[in-house]
């Protein structure tokens, strides 16, 4: 709950990556105070300056580790922080698989530091940036909230423990309120083209892809597998642009002040579109050419995820708006400008 002062002040950690800045212009623009931390681990200092230039605001920034004792204590004393969103973490399935103590390590220290800083300092509104990759396996889409947990690789695990450490902390205080958004696949990036995805090396996820192929990059896309239980026989995914995304970060935090308790909470748009959808609109929307071949099935991959979004419209009133047109020329304008 909130002891209702004007403004809120949000410790946003991760406030340079890819969701981060993107919520945290969401937040400036309805006049929230930010303090963002950030380690540049996997963003780039460029970022504060964007999100300025955008919102015409100010905002503290931090420049350091969240698993850093003193470090949060001091931004604690510094500022009152009436709420914490926490995307701070690392989210490479694959490295995770590599190197699984590094992401054990990371993602689980960070967070159960922030959460002994926010108990120290009485500050008891957490959202928390999780992911649709906590569902176990399932046959029949959309994915409910209800549906059975359990995950294959390290990163999902990190996100799958973290949500259970939120779920025994919120259970032995009654002050905590805890939001766990479970992301589906945040595309996009904002339509001033200032900020966006920029993942380093080769890109993993289909969008950022598609972009350096279309920006001339990479040859062609690799299709993995066209021969799944779908439409085109390709795999199918909820894309969910990430200024909406962002947007149900201020609805998460609204609710959070309302109430206490923990929720877990899908954020997508309930439609799947499948790798070649994709790669048409993006070419239709963009003018480019996107060349393309199929492959084999990446391992691991499911044929089909989308989320059951009625719940986030229940308790949040959140319902997606940008079309997959939108994400996709909103990230080609962003990966013209700015992809190396
Ligand atoms: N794909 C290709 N070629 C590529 C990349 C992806 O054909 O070069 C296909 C995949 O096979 C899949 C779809 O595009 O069918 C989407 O793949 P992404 O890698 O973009 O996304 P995933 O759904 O595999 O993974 C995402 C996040 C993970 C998260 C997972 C589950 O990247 O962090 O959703 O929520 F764990």
């Amino acid at each position: 709950m909130l002891n209702l002062r004007q403004k809120p002040c949000i410790l946003v950690t991760g406030g340079a990556g890819f969701i981060g800045s993107h919520t945290v212009c969401e937040l400036l623009d309805h006049d929230y105070d930010v303090v963002m931390i950030d380690d540049f681990y996997n963003a780039k200092p460029e970022v504060l300056d964007a999100i300025r230039t955008i919102t015409k605001k100010d905002f503290v920034f931090e420049e350091g580790d969240c698993a850093d004792r003193d470090f949060m204590d001091r931004i604690f004393r510094e500022h009152t922080i009436d709420a914490v969103i926490h995307f701070a973490g690392y989210k490479a399935v694959g490295e995770s698989v590599a190197k699984p103590l590094m992401y054990y390590r990371n993602n689980l220290d960070t967070t159960l530091t922030l959460l002994e800083t926010m108990k120290k300092h009485g500050c008891h509104n957490l959202v928390f940036s999780s992911s649709a990759t906590v569902y176990a396996y399932s046959e029949k889409m959309p994915l409910y909230e209800s549906n059975p947990l359990g995950t294959t690789n390290p990163y999902g695990e990190t996100k799958r423990m973290i949500e259970r450490i939120l779920t025994d902390v919120s259970h032995a205080d009654p002050e905590d309120s805890f939001i766990c958004l479970r992301y589906f696949n945040p595309v996009g990036a904002h339509p001033s083209g200032l900020i966006g995805e920029d993942p380093n090396g080769i890109p993993n996820n289909l969008m950022p892809f598609i972009v350096k192929v279309a920006t001339g990059k990479i040859a062609k896309l690799r299709v993995f597998g066209n021969d799944y239980d779908t439409p085109d026989g390709t795999g199918m995914r909820d894309y969910i642009h990430v200024v909406d995304l962002a947007k149900a970060h201020l609805l998460a935090l609204n609710y959070a002040f309302k109430r206490t308790g923990i929720d877990y909470i899908n954020v997508g748009t309930g439609n799947g579109t499948s790798v070649l959808e994709m790669v048409e609109s993006f070419r239709r929307v963009n003018h480019v050419d996107v060349p393309y071949e199929i492959v084999g099935r990446r391992p691991g991959d499911l044929a089909k995820v989308w989320a059951d979004t009625s719940y986030a419209k229940k308790t949040l009133g959140f319902t997606a708006e940008k079309t997959i047109d939108d994400m996709c020329r909103d990230a080609y304008n962003y990966g013209v400008k700015h992809m190396k």
